[in-house]
């Protein structure tokens, strides 16, 4: 049987992976440029899903106009599902989503802003293309034998902390939900913050977790301390960060995510006058490397979140159980009716 699906928010990188999966499955995706949002949700008429990203908007009026338009399915092709009023999709769409997809992917990108910083790559590289081949100020330290304090010890933090091992680190963890027999020490979070070298930062955005690293967090840190954030940006109060660079209590930053950053990530705003100052703060400073959320930019995690999309999308055609399935009914998304009755409703 095959399946019409409306792929909102699509970038260029996005296409080959999804048809590929796609075609081999009688599954037929149309890709919009647009994000999906009250004014563009039209275009989804005569469609079976859609299938969205982190930016995309389906708040209630979108829900209710999905549902009037017929379409069944919200495929998210990402974790987080904080853009999707899930509690009104219940009794009207059947919400999927991909849990994981590469954390090798996010480990890997946060030690290479780790070296770039530490050595210094992203002015040597700007400087020898001009000729420039003088090493002053490119002095970096070892990371062997340096502490990193892991917040997070999930999957991607667990992957981090294989590649630190690797480097000769010494890991310190911290985790709401420590693992059993971990091979590898848990402090308190104010111990971390007293002990590393480097901090990088593997948890969820949640309300417990939001400006973890604020004004009071600050006061805590070792003197010089690198601190990298590949996870959510509002894990970090990032006005608390310039004043942490501007005192020298934070001697780099290696920022995948920002508080704002749904506004200006994923785009090109190269000719434009950006009006967000703190970032435009922290992109002027010589010890702040950013990427824009690329960290789970690879071909193999581009390859998964096809493959598990589309899977996800096929379970719901053949009316099979779906892992992956988001349940509004209970609250949970773990064991809930769901894995009784194949489905949420
Ligand atoms: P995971 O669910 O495997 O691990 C998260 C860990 O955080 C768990 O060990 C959990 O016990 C811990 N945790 C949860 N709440 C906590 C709290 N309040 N305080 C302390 N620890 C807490 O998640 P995974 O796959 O390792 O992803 C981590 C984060 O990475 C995601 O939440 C997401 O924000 C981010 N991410 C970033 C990407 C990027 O491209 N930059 C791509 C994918 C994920």
């Amino acid at each position: 049987m095959s399946m019409k699906i409306a792929f909102f928010d699509t970038k260029e990188y996005d296409i080959p992976a999804f048809e590929n999966y796609g075609g081999r499955n009688g599954i037929e995706f149309k890709f919009y440029e647009t994000k999906l949002d009250v004014d563009t949700v039209g275009l989804a008429r005569g469609f079976d899903g859609v299938c969205v990203f982190v930016n995309d908007n389906v708040s209630s009026p979108v829900v209710d106009k999905l549902f009037d338009l017929g379409v069944k399915y919200i495929a998210l092709r990402c974790a987080g599902y904080n853009n999707v009023d899930v509690k009104h999709c219940y009794k009207k769409l059947h919400v999927v989503r991909v849990p994981a997809y590469s954390p090798y992917a996010v480990a890997e990108h946060t030690m290479a802003m780790l070296l770039t910083s530490v050595r210094r790559i992203h002015k040597a590289y700007n400087r020898t293309r001009e000729f420039n081949f003088s090493l002053n100020g490119l002095k970096g330290f070892d990371l062997h034998g340096k502490t990193v304090g892991v917040v997070g010890t999930g999957r991607i933090g667990s992957a981090f902390i294989d590649i630190c091992r690797g480097f000769g680190m010494n890991i310190l963890a911290y985790d709401k939900f420590p693992r059993e027999n971990a091979d590898f020490p848990y402090v308190t979070l104010d111990e971390l913050f007293a002990r590393s070298d480097v901090i990088s930062l593997h948890i969820p955005l949640f309300e417990d977790t939001y400006h973890l690293i604020d004004r009071e967090a600050l006061k805590k840190l070792k003197k010089g301390v690198i601190l990298l954030n590949t996870s959510r940006g509002a894990l970090i109060d990032a006005e608390a960060l310039v004043e942490g660079i501007k005192q020298r209590v934070i001697g780099g930053a290696c920022l995948d995510v920002y508080e704002e950053e749904s506004e200006l990530f994923f785009e090109d705003y190269s000719g434009h006058i950006i009006e967000d100052d703190t970032l435009a703060r922290l992109l002027s400073m010589p010890n702040v490397i950013v990427t824009s959320h690329q960290a789970f930019l690879t071909e193999e995690a581009l390859a998964n979140i096809a493959e598990t999309t589309v899977e996800n999308l096929c379970d719901l055609r053949d009316g099979k159980a779906c892992q992956n399935e988001l349940c509004y009914d209970c609250g949970s998304i773990d064991e809930c009716k769901r894995t009784r009755r194949k489905r949420c409703f």
